[in-house]
């Protein structure tokens, strides 16, 4: 798989209100939701399933169920947050991990503050919600501590990315499939995306 860039209308659409300037925060919180949603239908497309008996009001039928134990969503801090939700939205059964990490304004290094994942994390698909890849240097120290933690499938979901980070991930963590709604242009001199949406965590819960 690799790389997906999930091109469906409703996601480019959703996309597009969010770059706006003048979209508010509550329009932009509850976008990134939708738009969560909607990644998490494309990041779990491949999911096992299994036949299990079951009785309908009618009667008696084979039926696909997911197999397995149930997946683990990996949320950066802060922003992943807003992503988080939504696919919750989706996926209400899931397991949450939390990845505290800050961003270094000297070196850009994104430096780890809070970590906490569910004990069984070896034997669960972990889906990485982010909603912005510029460096990569994040997405890379977030999956580096879930395979610390013992992660052994691991899946990067984000908004917006750009190829310095796409391609820095897939360096360091070539098993991780991204999914992605856009690959923009390029980063800026403070390794903003452009043209990107600003900054998603401001953008979300209406701080500078
Ligand atoms: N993080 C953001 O919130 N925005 C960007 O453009 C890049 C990183």
């Amino acid at each position: 798989m690799g790389l997906t860039i999930v091109s469906h209308p409703l996601v480019q659409h959703k996309l597009t209100m969010m770059r706006r300037k003048e979209t508010s925060t509550a329009e932009f919180r509850q976008l990134v939701r939708e738009t969560a949603f909607l990644l998490g239908y494309e990041v779990t497309r491949d999911l096992e399933l299994e036949t299990v008996h079951i009785e309908t009001p009618m009667e008696e039928m084979e039926a696909p169920m997911l197999k397995g134990k149930k997946l683990v969503l990996a949320s950066i801090l802060r922003a992943g947050e807003g992503l988080l939700f939504g696919m919750l939205d989706l996926l209400p059964s899931a397991r949450v991990c939390h990845i505290g990490l800050y961003r270094d304004h000297n070196t850009l290094e994104a430096v780890e503050y809070y970590f906490k994942a569910p004990e069984d994390i070896s034997e669960r698909l972990v889906i990485v919600v982010d909603p912005m890849l510029a460096t990569g240097n994040s997405a890379v120290k977030a999956i580096d501590q879930l395979k610390k933690h013992g992660a052994k499938q691991i899946r990067f979901v984000c908004i917006l990315s750009v190829e310095q980070g796409i391609k820095q991930l897939q360096k360091a963590h070539p098993d991780v499939d991204i999914f992605t709604a856009s690959v923009d242009r390029a980063l800026d001199p403070a390794s903003y995306i452009l043209p990107g949406l600003g900054d998603a965590g401001d953008r979300m819960f209406g701080t500078k």
